[in-house]
């Protein structure tokens, strides 16, 4: 290598290593940050055990923050992530939610792991191999999905019967 080429290569290592050190100062709002609601599912405990292995670190105060994520730029994907994430969905959230928005949300978390949007390929590939749902993992899904559709559809029939009768009597 000639002298010049070395003080090229030096000079962009430094400027490299300066810039990364230098990501680091950048403060990163909500890392490591997981708010205190939490929230029981009311699901199947191998339904839980997928979502909170698959969708949890973006859709949880339950967000596994791991080391990597503590290191930018990680971290200020991670930070985006898991607030946008939190935004869109927040299962710790979920006593705020009355049986019609849970039974809404569950359905919207189903259409996103069919048309495969959920989990995000990014966060699969490669740091999260775990989070892939097989066949078996979607089936699950979809089961409970289905049950709590087909249970929330019985309780809207039933609350609509008295209210019949009780036109029927009016007239
Ligand atoms: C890496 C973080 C991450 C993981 C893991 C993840 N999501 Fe998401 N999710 C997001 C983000 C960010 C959004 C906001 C919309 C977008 O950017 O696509 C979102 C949006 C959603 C929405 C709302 C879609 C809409 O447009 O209304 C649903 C429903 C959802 N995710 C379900 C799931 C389910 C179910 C899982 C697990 C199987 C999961 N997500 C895993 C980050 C994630």
């Amino acid at each position: 290598m000639s002298p010049r080429m070395k003080k090229i290569v030096i000079g962009g290592l430094v400027a490299g290593i300066v810039a990364f050190g230098a990501a680091q100062l950048v403060p990163v709002k909500g890392i490591g940050s997981n708010p205190p609601e939490r929230f029981k599912i009311d699901a199947p405990p191998e339904v839980d055990a997928i979502l909170r292995r698959a969708c949890f670190d973006c859709h949880s105060n339950e967000t596994r923050w791991p080391l990597y994520s503590r290191i930018a730029p990680g971290s200020w994907l991670m930070a985006r992530d898991v607030t946008k994430g939190r935004q869109h969905l927040n299962l710790s959230k979920w006593d705020e939610a009355d049986d019609e928005e849970r039974v809404l949300d569950m359905e919207n978390m189903w259409e996103q792991v069919e048309a495969g949007e959920m989990p995000k390929w990014f966060y699969v590939y490669p740091m999260h191999l775990a989070a892939r749902l097989s066949d078996a993992d979607k089936a699950a899904l979809k089961a409970w999905v289905d049950a709590a559709k087909a249970k929330a559809k019985a309780k809207a029939d039933g609350d609509e019967k008295p209210k019949e009768k009780q036109k029927d009597k009016d007239e």
